[in-house]
């Protein structure tokens, strides 16, 4: 196995750097402020309430994870992010509607304090929205400049030891990766000639590289998911994590159908269909972004049920999604799925989920999580993609050639064991036939 690496120690302060101030983001914050004033609970977070299991099952060795790993607290966190829209983080939690004015009013004065930066933003790559807090330049190699500009001007402002970025902001129409893509070379020069194929969010991933800065992707663009970045984040050593926090449906669905595929029942259909009336519901409106994030959520059944080796049981399913934008809901979002499954001498089932979720709810943890455990990450020299955190996310971003794990159940495993492993701890096999011998 590969030698536990330094950890160097996560000591003074941590800037958490989110573009995209809307209801994830500002649920987050929010909720990290309550907690630190003792008026929430960080529900959700393993960073903050999930214990590891260290040795053997009768050993009774079961810390906090963050009290195995040296881990930043609460405490040293320190926020800052960009937004087209100038709200303010109160003002902008506020206007989404996932918390109540009841956990807001009392921390508006912290909250308030957020105050998003000129936005690197263009309503061609999200066609719902616009904002006059942007930033102009004469090209996109100018504008990433500016955004570089900004995150050290917030290292220092706020005495930050290390930042961390993690994507917030709104799903970017659907791009493929193309040649501008593939090299350091011919990106930067893409981004010279205001090329259409670099988009906004690859300008955040490529400064915060060029910063030393560990990026996260909470939505399902491309932003970071191709060679020119992924090895821009090898040669700096840098950490990068994506794509599209795994919340709400694509959440139970992979609960759900690694436990079908364990029993070897087989699957004729899955449909899908969410109804929400966020902001992110109103962008998804748009083709074209939905087109991102379909793929994004389509994945995952197919990697999980491996098809190619059991065509009877998942050659043939047909897997739906939808997603229908419908104001009234706001935030609390109505995910409904319709599984038609097979059992025994081919005999059909069905199962009707009706999941009555919140998505910033599901997603705040996440962020929190994703910052803490790419600062560790970046602390203990790891560089480029991090299959580990695949457990966050709908598409999990993965080494060229490789298909990604979508089953929560082995993501968690594979998490928890790397944390044993950057503890100095050994793997949990789960072989256990210590205890009958
Ligand atoms: N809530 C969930 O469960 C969940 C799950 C998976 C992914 N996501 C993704 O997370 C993202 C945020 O979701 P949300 O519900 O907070 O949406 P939201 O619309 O409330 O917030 C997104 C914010 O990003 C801003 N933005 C857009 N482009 C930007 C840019 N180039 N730079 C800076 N800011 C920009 C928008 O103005 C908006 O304030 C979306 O892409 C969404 O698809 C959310």
């Amino acid at each position: 196995m590969k030698e536990t690496p330094e950890i160097r120690p996560a000591a003074g302060r941590l800037g958490v750097l989110l573009p995209g101030l809307g209801a994830v983001a500002t649920t987050t914050v929010a909720g990290v402020i309550a907690v630190r004033n003792g008026l929430a609970t960080p529900i959700g977070s393993l960073t903050q309430m999930n214990t590891i299991r260290l040795g053997r099952r009768i050993d009774g060795r079961n810390p906090l994870i963050r009290d195995f790993v040296d881990i930043a607290s609460l405490d040293q966190l320190v926020f800052g992010a960009w937004d087209p829209i100038p709200d303010n983080a109160y003002e902008s939690a506020t206007n989404s509607g996932v918390l109540s004015r009841e956990h807001l009013d009392p921390i508006k004065d912290e909250l308030s304090a957020v105050k998003p930066m000129p936005a690197v933003f263009d309503t061609e790559y999200v066609k719902r929205l616009d904002g006059p807090n942007v930033k102009t330049a004469a090209n996109k190699k100018e504008l990433a400049e500016a955004l570089r500009e900004d995150i050290r001007r917030f290292k220092e402002e706020n005495g930050c030891d290390r930042l961390v970025m993690v994507w917030c902001g709104s799903t970017e129409i659907f791009l493929r990766p193309g040649p501008a893509h593939e090299t350091l070379d011919a990106f930067e020069k893409a981004m010279a000639d205001n090329d259409d194929s670099i988009a906004p969010s690859m300008l955040y991933a490529y400064a915060a590289l060029m910063e030393g800065v560990p990026y996260a992707n909470g939505a399902p663009n491309l932003s970071a998911d191709f060679p020119a970045l992924e090895q821009l984040a090898i040669d700096r050593e840098v950490p990068i994590v994506g794509k599209d926090f795994k919340t709400g449906q694509t959440l139970i669905k992979t609960i759900l159908a690694p436990g079908l595929k364990a029993r070897m029942l087989g699957l004729d259909g899955w449909f899908s269909t969410n109804i929400l009336g966020n902001r992110d519901g109103e962008v998804l409106d748009d083709p074209e972004s939905f087109k991102t994030k379909e793929e994004s959520k389509l994945g995952a059944l197919e990697h999980i049920l491996q098809p190619d080796l059991y065509p009877e049981l998942y050659g043939n399913f047909y897997h739906k999604v939808r997603i229908n934008y419908y104001p009234p809901r706001g935030d609390n979002k109505e995910g409904w799925d319709s599984i038609d499954l097979f059992g025994w001498m081919g005999y059909k089932m069905q199962i009707k989920i009706d999941f009555l979720c919140r998505d910033s709810i599901l997603a705040a943890p996440i962020v929190l999580d994703l910052a803490i455990f790419m600062d560790l990450a970046s602390r203990a020299g790891m560089k480029g993609i991090q299959e580990w955190l695949s457990f966050y996310f709908k598409a999990p971003q993965t080494a060229p050639g490789l298909y990604p794990e979508h089953d929560l159940f082995i993501q968690q495993m594979k998490l928890k064991n790397t944390l044993r492993w950057l503890g100095g701890e050994e793997q949990i096999t789960h072989l256990g036939l210590e205890y009958y011998d």
